[in-house]
């Protein structure tokens, strides 16, 4: 590969190919994924993304987009050798000068960045999850990351205004005009988020920002049945207009935290299955939270913890929040993201330990998510050697619930032979000829959402 000529393209400190530094940037999170790569590519600015993928596909490089590196599916990592070109360089936000409610942010720049930028007009952006401190800006488009306010917020694609990206062929596209009605031709901020730098490397984005709610309030409610706990879910989200996140996790993952963490337990450990919500509004919402469906609950139900301190908040939402590197302190798991209709939600919870102890006896399934959108994350420990069969069941006993094999995490790598399960042969050919016309030259994490033995 004539790094070389790209070398004198660029100009000096944009290509790192020191191996102790490439080694950091080609596993993945989950530890499943270990790449490799000659170089990590480091352009700091959207011409140079552009001068770097117009020789890619002249010379029909490969390359792997990179921002945080926190993607969950595979798709961040150089698997088959490729070049990675890392967004991280490129981390500059500034508000918009032309709508007070909107940021201009360059992809690298992380979701922590963005908040804190956001609460400095006292605006808040509407994407909030765990990785927050390192996941990019350009990586939350390129997989539509939900995380914990999409019951309020929606995921990402409803926070993005306008993207500027390049294509596979070096063909720079899209615009910042941040205006909220723009209806001319295909709308690239919807195509392009979730396409995961399979079509185009995401270099700039106009989001839309919220009011800061003035006041939060968090409940978690210790339960001793699933089905109590969604149909508190579904009673909070059709009578609550307050509500802004909906956990739910069980016991068993509570002890991996606490073993992890030392956290307290809960009611003595005494409930299986929990729900923490949260509430975000105007001043005295602690009021308003006391009177209607919820306040009857809060009135009969005996486990309920109610914070309203920052504190105290945080307090609560780290047994949920600690569950991904609780787990993953354990062993690599096998990390299944499903959404599941919530008439559904139940029975796929009740179901998922025989599936997998039928499987492999020895696998341990921890369960937790995202409840108000039916998005339940399964990470089963001790999967070896049967992942492919444990894959394969349980994804399509999500499709037979009417559920989705991915609700946020993407396709990446690791579904990519699954996608059949759910999108038609019609779809995927369309999907291919999409790829065609953005990448002709299939430079662009080529094995990601397609996969090489379909
Ligand atoms: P990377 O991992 O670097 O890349 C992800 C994908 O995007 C890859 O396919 C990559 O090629 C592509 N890509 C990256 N940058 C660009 C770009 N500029 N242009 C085009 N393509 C690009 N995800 C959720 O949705 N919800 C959660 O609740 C959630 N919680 C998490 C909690 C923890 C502790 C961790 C570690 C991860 C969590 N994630 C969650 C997963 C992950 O953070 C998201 O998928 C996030 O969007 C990845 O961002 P990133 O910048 O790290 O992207
Ligand atoms: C989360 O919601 O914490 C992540 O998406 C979970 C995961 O690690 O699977
Ligand atoms: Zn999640």
């Amino acid at each position: 590969m004539r790094i070389e000529e790209l070398r004198s393209l660029l100009g000096p400190g944009r290509i790192n190919e020191d191996p102790d530094i490439i080694k950091t940037y080609s596993d993945d999170w989950t530890g499943r994924y270990k790449g490799f790569t000659p170089a990590v590519i480091s352009p700091h600015s959207t011409d140079e993304v552009a001068e770097i993928l117009s020789w890619c596909s002249a010379n029909e490089v490969k390359i792997v987009p990179q921002g945080g590196n926190t993607g969950m599916v595979g798709g961040s990592v150089p698997l088959d050798g490729e070049l990675i070109i890392s967004l991280r360089k490129m981390n500059n936000a500034n508000f918009s000068d032309t709508h007070k409610n909107q940021i201009i942010a360059e992809a690298g720049t992380t979701l922590l960045e963005i908040q804190n930028l956001a609460s400095e007009r006292g605006l808040i952006y509407g994407v909030d999850f765990g990785a927050r401190d390192s996941a990019t800006i350009g990586g939350t488009i390129a997989t539509n990351a939900g995380g914990l306010n999409v019951l309020k917020y929606g995921t990402t694609r409803s926070q993005i205004i306008s993207v500027e990206a390049v294509t596979g062929t070096g063909t720079i596209v899209g615009n910042l005009n941040g205006l909220e009605k723009d209806n001319t031709g295909y709308h690239l901020p919807s195509l392009l988020c979730g396409s995961e730098g399979t079509l185009a490397i995401v270099t700039r984005t106009k989001l839309r920002l919220w009011p800061e709610p003035e006041e939060k309030v968090t409940i978690l409610f210790g339960f001793d049945n699933i089905q109590e706990a969604i149909n508190l879910t579904e009673d909070c989200v059709t009578s609550n207009s307050e509500i802004v996140a909906c956990e739910l996790f069980f016991q068993k993952g509570v002890n991996l935290v606490r073993e992890a963490y030392g956290v307290q337990p809960l009611w003595e450990n005494k409930h299986s299955t929990y729900l923490l919500c949260e509430f975000a509004g105007d001043h005295n919402i602690s009021d308003r939270l006391s009177e209607g469906v919820l306040g009857k609950i809060l009135q009969t139900h005996n486990s309920v913890l109610v914070a309203t301190t920052d504190g105290e908040r945080q307090r609560l939402w780290q047994y949920r929040e600690l569950h991904t590197v609780a787990i993953s302190q354990k062993g690599i798991p096998l990390k299944l993201d499903v959404t599941l209709p919530l008439r559904n939600l139940s029975h796929f919870l009740e179901s998922i330990d025989t599936i997998c102890r039928k499987i492999n006896p020895l696998c341990s399934p921890y369960v937790f998510g995202h409840c108000a959108d039916g998005n339940m994350h399964l990470n089963i420990l001790q999967s070896e050697p049967k992942v492919n069969a444990l894959e394969e069941e349980i994804l399509q006993f999500v499709v037979s619930l009417e559920g989705s094999i991915s609700a946020e995490h993407g396709i990446g790598r690791s579904k990519a032979p699954y996608l059949h399960f759910q999108r038609s042969e019609n779809e995927l050919k369309l999907f291919a000829e999409m790829k065609r016309a953005f990448d002709p030259k299939g430079v662009l994490n080529p094995n990601v959402i397609f996969s090489s033995d379909n």
